[in-house]
């Protein structure tokens, strides 16, 4: 039974919703308990399918992985029975590859099924296997599996200087460097908050590293990494989609449970388009949209303006008033939806990375497919504003990263329902 979406026209959204954990940063947690000869406690998981998947990796490389409360993981790594990442899950979602650093930092080898491209890019990773290199680790690709052979005096510290400032890559290498002999120096690190959260996890385990949320960081390796209790933050790209929704429906709302300045840039572009919004600690209140203006966007690494709400802004673009010009940095293949929302009446040209979004259309409901995560929620965001019915299909896609996010976004007043259809 594949199950859809139905939307229909909504009013303003209004209430308050609580955002889950972070998916890319608990994906990497989970990947950093595998440097622990003991448990790791995560709190504040989400309850998405990516995080299922993580776990089944991280079974079959012999961590005992258990629910031990509803947002609770608990991570057992005292014995790890294998270092292969079988190809079944790792094609299931690319994150997998998390598991390379630290795989190759505490067993000496790690075999991990090479990933293939995916629906919003090639996405290579020889950014991750050169920073291995670096530390001395030798890898090669063989039948499809990347393998890393560590040599018996173990991974000694470098100095690394990424070209471009990879998430995976830098979370990779530093995972490999707290197994390192040394202290390793990685330049032109990623400032993404869910790597400043690695860090700090790393850091509550006892790990010595300096640098965090800038763009130089320097990894002390150690035998030794403690057992750790560690809560996850806030998705920053679930609160930044509900707010876009309710500024496309001109609503109220209270998004609570995340950090207001890892959406810096986001907010200020919803404030741009018309939007007030008020940060406190730990939550973003958006109210009293004017009538939406069409905002430019570019995608650039943080604290550049997020790739992962590119699709939701486009939406928005969409119907606002005026035209802008959306450009895509970050990957070369993610305006795969913006066909489907130009299903329900959009009026965007694509040329190569540029998308040109002409505002101020009315959508209409039509059925769509969801191509992608991001590019799913952008549809369901659309079809609360477009007149009559929407459906949108292959929601598996936006189960990988949103928890609930028919419940929420009813519960915000949406008029939203989720069902099953036969295969
Ligand atoms: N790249 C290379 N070589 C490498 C590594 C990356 O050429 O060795 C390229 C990629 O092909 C891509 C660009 O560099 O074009 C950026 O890739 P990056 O490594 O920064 O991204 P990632 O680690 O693959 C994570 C998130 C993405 C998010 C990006 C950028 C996770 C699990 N995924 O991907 O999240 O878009 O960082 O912020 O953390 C999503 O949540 O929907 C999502 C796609």
């Amino acid at each position: 039974m594949a199950d859809y979406i139905t939307i229909e026209h909504s009013p303003a959204l209004s209430g308050r919703v609580v955002v889950a954990g972070a998916k890319n940063s608990v994906l990497k947690l989970m990947a950093a308990s595998l440097l622990i000869e003991g448990v790791t406690v995560l709190q504040n998981v989400p309850h998405i399918a990516d995080v299922e998947i993580m776990g089944q990796v991280l079974q079959a490389l012999g961590v005992k992985v258990n629910w031990t409360a509803p947002h609770e993981l608990t991570l057992d790594g005292h014995h790890l029975a294998s270092h292969t990442a079988p190809y079944e899950l790792v094609a299931q979602m690319r994150a997998s590859t998390a598991v390379l650093g630290p795989l190759s930092g505490r067993c000496g080898q790690a075999r991990v099924a090479l990933p293939g491209g995916c629906n919003i890019g090639s996405r290579k990773i020889d950014m991750h296997i050169a920073g291995l290199e670096a530390l001395g680790a030798q890898v090669c690709i063989e039948h499809g599996y990347i393998n890393v052979q560590v040599p018996a005096s173990g991974l000694l510290a470098a100095e690394v200087l990424l070209e471009f400032p990879s998430v995976g890559a830098t979370e990779n290498l530093i995972m490999a460097a707290v197994r390192a002999q040394g202290t390793t120096i990685i330049k032109n690190a990623a400032r993404e908050p869910e790597i400043t959260d690695l860090v700090t996890f790393l850091q509550e385990a006892g790990v010595g590293i300096e640098g965090a949320g800038t763009a130089e960081l320097a990894v002390t390796g150690t035998t030794k990494v403690n057992e750790v209790c560690h809560r996850v933050i806030g998705d920053r790209i679930e609160a930044g989609t509900f707010l876009v929704a309710a500024a496309m429906t001109r609503g109220d709302i209270e998004v609570e449970g995340v950090d207001p300045d890892h959406l810096d840039i986001v907010l200020r572009k919803l404030e741009a388009m018309g939007a007030h919004i008020e940060r406190g600690p730990q939550s973003i209140h958006l109210h009293d949209a004017d009538k939406l203006r069409a905002v430019d966007i570019q995608t650039l690494p943080y604290p550049g303006f997020p790739t992962d709400m590119q699709a939701q802004f486009m939406a928005a673009d969409a119907i606002a008033e005026g035209s802008s010009l959306v450009t895509e940095n970050v990957f070369e293949n993610r305006f795969m939806f913006a066909d489907e929302l130009g299903r329900m009446g959009a009026d965007i040209s694509i040329e190569g990375h540029y998308a040109l979004v002409k505002g101020g259309t009315s959508l209409s409901g039509a059925p769509v497919i969801s191509p992608d995560l991001r590019g799913g929620a952008a549809l369901v965001l659309a079809g609360l504003v477009a007149e009559g019915t929407t459906t949108v299909h292959d929601v598996y896609h936006i189960d990988r990263g949103y928890e609930d996010f028919c419940s929420k976004l009813a519960s915000l007043g949406a008029r939203i329902t989720r069902q099953s259809e036969p295969d």
